[in-house]
């Protein structure tokens, strides 16, 4: 996997103009490596276990061979604990697996089982591996953070010999009943089952045995052989044993030393349909079935993380990252489950008809969803959630992995990326052209070019002689500037980097126990072993400015190819025999690898310097469940290509109800270069995604939006406005998320739980709480959007106040000529903006507010909040912020302002940022009031606060008949943002 650029030296900028050019002309012919990557016939356990799926379905009469002890059984303090037995021969021999399951205060249950055998390192590994000998049972300590509080409330309700039935939850309304034999376990939630495991008896734990070396069959001549023969020899009857102990794909060769030690289970969501979630694939956010037909999928949705350079569209192939939670949906309820386990992952999906369900209500018989889950290696970790709303699963989900990290504001302003900016003059280019026409943006990225010959922490010293330079000309509009540093290092003498790398052993290492070598972009490299401590110790030294030089306080960084991306290696990544700190085989840990790099970083930059303390700032390309506690991730090398440009909606979409909701496509597309009506379309689109950056391949052809020429510069860059002038809204989200582990841009299942035609949608969203509702144009030539509304709300045109004709559960179709994004503001909120367009957040700092409040449609009461703070340190924990909530009451006569949290400013004690909040006076400076009743036809209001009474303007202009609502602009109000204040229409 070699770009043309790899193949180019230090010195290439030159050659680049030339390739540049070229390739122009030539737009890089974008080839699918989907042969790259294994499909489920190709990996050992998937094909076995889809195998041993087919058989048990197809046989009326499958029992499950696993069967609890009912005498091993007991219950404590919240956990049920036993010993299943799994029968595997005809003559009754069995192997124990203990099984536990754990009640959580959370209303969440847990269900563990291991393998005793291997549990008490009773196996012998083969070919003198140096790997483990358990089960991975470590994936726990790098992804739950809290929510493990055992719920001692729990109560066994029931059990005899054939059952227990354990009682659980809020209110004690939910119910596991555990069945022994066979095993299966069904939770149920107010007396209606809504989850089963092993209910199909799918359940398998690949046991541990000894490599029986049989004779090799007999060869007959090769010619002599029929390709049927071939087919024959190559399906043995009964188990397929061929890929036990060894397995090769694409000429790499895996020495599995555990032999066969697959997990899989089948989970029904009874009674649910739609399933969302287990990112990331380019595909609907409702998950498609899984086992062929009409419009669904033949392969699972694969989890392994892979650097797979050009994916397709519409696929459950894997992606760069995996977060292993499902939910599913149905009218008024919401659960899910939590597959914890770290090693190569696929997920069946089928639906059926169950017309014998006694729990069905009526006469239809309703849809359930039926999920196989296979995992190589590892535990059987299970969390069950019974929600029941949308909610709950993010609250529970977010309580055990925790929820997203608060960024910095920059964070959330615009990021200007591409493969490569050439020279730290051409950096302070960009930066002065974006500025001359009045661009905002927060960041500029440099790609690996600026290293010198991709050693990081290094630069190239003819192209970047002046780092520190340019990052004090970004400084000096409060802008920032990333790097990329990526987990390989190169393999080379006189390198510091590499030298301490292998002298202190702090990489991974190969089957044999000596450092692992590979290529990458630098060549032969090194991967760090982020799963030591030592090695994140190390990490941290590396990024001090003592010794990154050329980096200070406004550099951050960005982690790629963490999967890790191993070119020569089986599906670009690590061999799977690989060891790990702690002797953990590469298989065992693989989707945690990319987040343990990511929190390495992300710790580095904390400590870069004692006495500073910023929140870090750290893009990963590969995460798993609890990476949001870190930083956000994109969604890899898309296409500049239309398709492309709606896929990244139920992506990101689907990154959000995932508990990861710092998310982004590559504005523009990555490769290839996008016409200016796609890039224009791409950055209204962009401006919504939680993380907004553009990026391009070193391929392509320069797009800042400057080049773009009119109108299309104008139209980009009201769109980038229109993010920065919502800044002030999008944090408060951030905040929200951080708190809760909701959603960013949300869904319509999300918003609207009971609404059934919304279930489906992922091409529109609403932007957290704030009643903004966007549809972006996504489809070449579209002048207009079809919008589906929710519910009976007034909805009016963000940008010209007119009232749209909406009607709940229909579709309204809304203008979007290229200029216009298409953004609608339902009716019942107030939400803020900073209307003063500046250069970068950090210049909009101490700007006052504007205040939108829609009326609702019974022009009644509207709502909303403001979460701000100094929008970098940390001493947000120690209450140094303001959080403010907004009212207009049921008359509609008085808007105020009072703590959210109900706290008294005088008690808090202001630090520096609140100091200057105060002695700035920054303040609401405007409030809009869409829908503004006739009443409202004022020439002043009254404003109360600190103690005081003034006067505001109010310049009122009334609605049009069929167009746009009545508003009403309350001018200079002058409240303080962190006071109480009162505005009244007497
Ligand atoms: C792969 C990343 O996905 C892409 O964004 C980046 O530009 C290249 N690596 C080069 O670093």
């Amino acid at each position: 996997m070699l770009f043309p650029s790899q193949l180019l030296s230090g010195r290439w900028t030159a050659v680049l103009g030339l390739l540049t050019a070229f390739s122009a002309l030539i737009a890089p012919a974008v080839s699918v490596k989907e042969h790259d990557f294994k499909k489920c016939h190709q990996s050992g356990f998937c094909k076995r276990n889809r195998a041993f799926a087919d058989q048990a379905l197809a046989t009326s009469s499958w029992q499950t061979p696993y069967h609890i002890l009912p005498e091993s059984r007991s219950f404590q303090d919240g956990q049920f604990q036993a010993v299943i037995l799994k029968t595997i021969n005809d003559q009754g021999e069995t192997v124990r697996l203990p099984i536990t399951v754990s009640f959580l205060k959370s209303g969440t249950a847990r269900v563990t089982v291991d393998e005793e055998k291997r549990q008490k390192g009773e196996i012998e590994l083969r070919h003198d591996s140096k790997a483990r000998k358990e089960r991975y049972n470590e994936a726990e300590q790098w992804v739950v953070v809290g929510g493990l509080d055992l719920d001692k409330e729990a109560k066994l309700a029931f059990e005899d010999k054939t059952q227990a039935t354990v009682k659980y939850g809020p209110s004690s309304n939910f119910e596991a009943i555990i069945k022994f034999a066979p095993f299966g376990i069904e939770f149920k939630r107010d007396g209606a089952t809504q989850i089963k495991l092993n209910d199909r008896g799918l359940l398998n734990m690949e046991h541990w045995r000894p490599k029986i070396d049989k004779p090799e069959p007999e060869k007959k001549e090769a010619e002599e052989t029929t390709t049927e023969e071939k087919k024959e020899e190559e399906q043995p009857k009964g188990e397929d044993e061929s890929t036990w102990w060894d397995e090769s794909f694409g000429g790499n060769t895996d020495s599995k030393p555990r032999g066969p030690e697959s997990v899989a289970l089948d989970i029904s969501f009874v009674d649910y349909e739609h399933i969302f979630g287990i990112p990331s694939h380019a595909g609907p956010l409702a998950l498609k079935e899984t086992r062929g037909g009409e419009g669904k999928y033949e392969e699972p949705y694969r989890l392994y993380n892979a650097d797979v350079f050009e994916y397709i569209l519409d696929s459950p192939m894997t992606l760069y990252g995996a977060i292993p939670f499902m939910q599913a949906h149905r009218k008024g309820s919401s659960v899910g489950v939590f597959w914890l386990n770290a090693a190569e992952t696929w997920v069946d999906i089928t639906k059926a008809k169950d017309s014998k369900n006694p729990l069905a209500l009526g006469i239809g018989a309703k849809t359930s969803t039926h999920t196989h889950w296979v995992s190589e290696s590892g535990l059987l970790d299970v969390f069950v959630f019974l929600g029941p709303t949308p909610q709950d699963l993010a609250k529970t989900y977010g309580e055990l992995t925790g929820t997203t990290a608060m960024p910095q504001e920059f964070a959330l302003g615009y990021h200007q990326c591409r493969w490569n900016y050439v020279s730290d003059e051409d950096v302070k280019d960009v930066d002065r052209k974006m500025d001359k026409h009045h661009i905002p943006y927060d960041v500029i990225w440099l790609d690996l070019e600026y290293t010198d010959e991709k050693k990081y922490f290094t630069w190239d010293s003819h192209t970047f002689p002046d780092p520190i330079g340019m990052g004090k000309q970004l400084d000096g509009h409060g802008r920032k500037l990333v790097t990329i540093v990526d987990p390989h290092i190169k393999n080379v003498d006189g390198y510091s980097v590499s030298t301490e790398l292998k002298s202190k052993e702090l990489a991974t290492k190969n089957k044999e126990g000596n450092i692992f070598e590979g290529w990458c972009w630098p060549g032969s490299s090194h991967w760090i072993d982020a799963f030591n401590p030592a090695a994140r110790a190390w990490w941290a030294s590396l990024f001090q400015y003592s010794h990154y030089k050329g980096s200070m306080e406004n550099t951050w960084i960005w982690n790629d190819m963490n999967e890790p991306s191993v070119f020569n290696g089986p599906e670009t990544t690590m061999p799977k025999d690989n060891i790990h700190h702690g002797g953990w085989e590469h298989r065992d840990v693989h989707n945690l690898n990319g987040m343990t790099f990511h929190n390495a970083t992300h710790h580095a930059l904390i400590s870069r310097k004692q006495g500073e303390s910023r929140r870090p700032f750290v893009l990963t390309r590969s995460f798993f469940a609890g990476s949001q506690r870190i930083g956000p991730m994109w969604t890899g090398d898309n296409q500049a290509a239309w398709d492309h440009l709606q896929a990244s909606i139920p992506m990101v979409l689907s990154q959000g109800i995932s508990g990861m909701p710092f998310s982004g496509a590559d504005v523009g597309g990555f490769f290839g270069n996008p016409e200016k009506d796609l890039q224009t379309r791409w950055y209204q689109a962009g401006i919504f995604y939680p993380f907004f950056r553009a990026h391009a391949h070193i391929d392509t052809r320069r797009r800042e939006p400057y080049l773009a020429g009119e109108p299309y510069t104008s139209i980009i860059t009201a769109a980038i406005r229109l993010r920065y002038s919502l800044l002030p809204s999008w944090y408060t989200l951030f905040r929200k998320a951080h708190l809760e582990g909701t959603p960013i841009t949300r869904p319509m299942f999300y918003t609207h739980p009971t609404e059934e035609a919304g279930f489906d949608l992922d091409d529109q969203f609403f932007v957290g709480n704030t009643g903004l509702l966007a549809k972006p144009v996504t489809e070449q030539g579209k002048e207009s959007v079809d919008i589906w509304i929710p519910d009976d709300e007034v909805y009016y045109d963000y940008f010209t106040y007119n009232t749209v004709p909406t009607s709940k559960g229909k579709k309204v179709t809304v203008d979007a000529p290229l200029d216009k994004i298409p953004l609608l503001m339902q009716g019942g909120h107030i939400f803020v903006r900073r209307d003063i367009p500046r250069r970068s957040s950090a210049l909009m700092k101490w700007d006052d507010y504007t205040l939108v409040v829609t009326l609702p449609k019974d022009g009644k009461s509207a709502e909303g909040e403001l979460y701000v703070d100094d929008g970098e340190s940390f001493d947000y924990e120690k209450g140094q912020y303001i959080h403010r909530r907004f009212v207009l009451d049921s008359t509609a006569k008085t808007i105020t302002s009072v703590d959210a949290e109900g706290r008294d400013e005088k008690d808090i004690k202001p630090g520096d940022w609140m100091k200057k909040m105060q002695e700035c006076e920054v303040g609401v400076d405007k409030i809009i009031v869409v829908g503004a009743p006739a009443s409202w036809n004022k020439k002043e209001v009254t404003v109360e606060s600190d103690g005081k009474t003034w006067t505001a303007e109010v310049e009122y202009t009334p609605a049009e008949k069929g167009g746009r609502a009545a508003f009403a602009v309350i001018k200079k109000v002058g409240a303080r943002i962190g006071a109480d204040w009162k505005i009244s229409f007497a």
